[in-house]
């Protein structure tokens, strides 16, 4: 009797093995979307615990701004209902990296979890050398005030504003060498924050080694849109600073978006996993800046990376000085291991699908309302288009700040100018700096919303979009000497 049995479920798993092969497998592969497309932007993880947000009304809106001298940088947090100012530090961790937490060794000097960090960088990134710093600022201080000195000029693909500014306050000067293209909108190429190899040829001929400490390439590219950087590109540059005997350092805060659409849009790398073009792309570098509030979707924390000793050696002691001993840089041992943890979470493929995928929703959904949106979209943001959004609007009336203001008002939902604001003034006229291009952006935190939450932003953006027309721009009222955009006042412009 029991040998029957047993040769009853035998024969039956024979069958179903049958039918997935016969029956399923010809249907399955005749038609229909791949893996890859089923999946595309869905959420890989449940939500195991969650924050209640509360609605603000429009009084309570109205208020709020006013009280914040009309930037919506200044309102608080709590009278926000989405908040779209940054995916920097925003990011929910999972549950290991809270379990991380739990583990956080608080030995002063050589705790347990900087040396799980720096085996996750080394196997992520391949560089030997780490120094955490509190978040990207402080690795920038640390490194530039080691690198940088007065006169010297650090090139790149349009600089993020807290590099451009330590730049500049070591008295360097950033020069812009991104490609063309991308100060065009609408062109939809796959690599629009390139560096052009003659601009920047041209700039180490100019200056030379001597006045040229490294070059810097933001991948993905913030200030250009969230546009990525191609292997091809990197490997150019790489190989041309090279011949010039010049460093070049990968300001890598949203370093693994970048591999996730090298994976997808550059020919010949779609057969690497992430991790692996994770490791090529760190081999056209010499050193790395990383705000891991980014990639490593933590809520604070950064590093210095290098493969050079002679480098570690220079910066170390400005690690000290600035940030805290070498082993723990302005951190707990317990956000070293979230950041350890988190680094792994950042390059999963499914991770980044959902990602990429999630925020490509929003600006697909806005462009067939026919909002103008800066495309492609990026990887952690949409951007939209201020000169198409509110002609009327001058640069030196700020037209991003007064869409950010409506949009607030008419919705609770926080976005952030890139734009002329945020361009500050040229140091030597004084005068406002028109940015290239005068962006609002809708900065997608990570594993934060869902896609009816962005839903609810196109109908608020569809809310301002209907009014456009009569929308005021914005004069100044206060203004700080650097980074003015943190902490402005304005007036609406009668
Ligand atoms: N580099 C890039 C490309 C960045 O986007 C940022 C920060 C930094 C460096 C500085 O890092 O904030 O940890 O000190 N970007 C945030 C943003 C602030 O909203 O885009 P940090």
């Amino acid at each position: 009797m029991r040998r029957i049995e047993r040769s009853v479920i035998f024969n039956k798993n024979i069958y179903q093995w049958w039918d997935i092969e016969t029956v399923y497998k010809p249907i399955h592969n005749s038609a229909g979307m791949t893996d890859d497309e089923m999946f595309a932007d869905v959420e890989p993880f449940r939500i195991k615990m969650v924050e209640p947000i509360k609605i603000p009304s429009s009084e309570e809106r109205e208020r709020s701004l006013k009280e914040a001298g009309l930037n919506v940088f200044l309102v608080k947090g709590e009278n926000i209902f989405i908040d779209l100012l940054t995916d920097s530090g925003t990011g929910a961790m999972s549950d290991r990296q809270w379990a991380g937490l739990m583990m956080g060794d608080e030995t002063y000097a050589g705790s347990r979890n900087f040396y799980n960090l720096e085996s996750a960088v080394a196997d992520i990134l391949g560089f030997e050398y780490v120094l955490p710093c509190h978040q990207g600022r402080g690795a920038e201080n640390v490194l530039h005030t080691a690198l940088i000195k007065d006169g010297d000029v650090v090139p790149g693909n349009t600089h993020f504003d807290t590099t451009k500014a330590h730049i500049e306050h070591k008295k360097g000067k950033a020069i812009d060498c991104t490609i063309d293209e991308a100060a065009d909108p609408y062109i939809d190429l796959p690599f629009k924050g390139n560096v052009d190899l003659n601009k920047l040829e041209a700039v180490y001929k100019e200056y030379g080694k001597e006045h040229i400490p490294f070059t810097v390439i933001t991948a993905t590219c913030n200030s250009g849109g969230g546009q990525p950087v191609s292997m091809e590109n990197m490997r150019a540059v790489y190989k041309l600073s090279q011949k010039y005997g010049i460093l070049v350092c990968l300001d890598g805060a949203r370093f693994a978006e970048n591999c996730y659409f090298i994976k997808k849009r550059e020919p010949g790398m779609e057969k690497y996993s992430i991790k692996e073009i994770a490791k090529l792309q760190a081999d056209c570098f010499d050193l790395m800046t990383m705000s891991a509030k980014k990639d490593a979707i933590v809520n604070i924390g950064g590093f210095v990376a290098t493969r050079h000793a002679e480098i570690y050696d220079k910066i170390k002691n400005f690690g000290i000085l600035f940030e805290g001993f070498v082993t723990y840089g302005g951190l707990a041992g317990r956000d070293l291991e979230a950041m350890a943890i988190g680094l792994y979470e950042g390059v999963d493929q499914d991770y980044l699908a959902y990602r990429i995928g999630h925020v490509r929703y929003l600006g697909e959904q806005l462009k067939e309302q026919g909002i103008p949106v800066l495309w492609p979209p990026g990887g952690h943001a949409i951007y939209l288009d201020m000169k198409k959004f509110l002609p009327h609007i001058p640069p030196e009336q700020f037209p991003g700040m007064a869409f950010c203001a409506y949009l607030y008002l008419e919705s609770g939902v926080r976005g952030v100018e890139i734009g002329t604001l945020l361009n500050g003034r040229d140091p030597e006229t004084g005068l406002n700096r028109p940015a290239k291009l005068e962006l609002v952006r809708l900065t997608i935190p990570r594993r934060v919303y869902t896609h009816r939450h962005l839903d609810f932003v196109v109908k608020a953006v569809m809310k301002v979009w209907e009014k456009k027309d009569q929308i005021k721009g914005f004069e100044l009222s206060y203004e700080s000497p650097v980074l003015r955009h943190f902490t402005a006042q304005f007036k609406w412009v009668e």
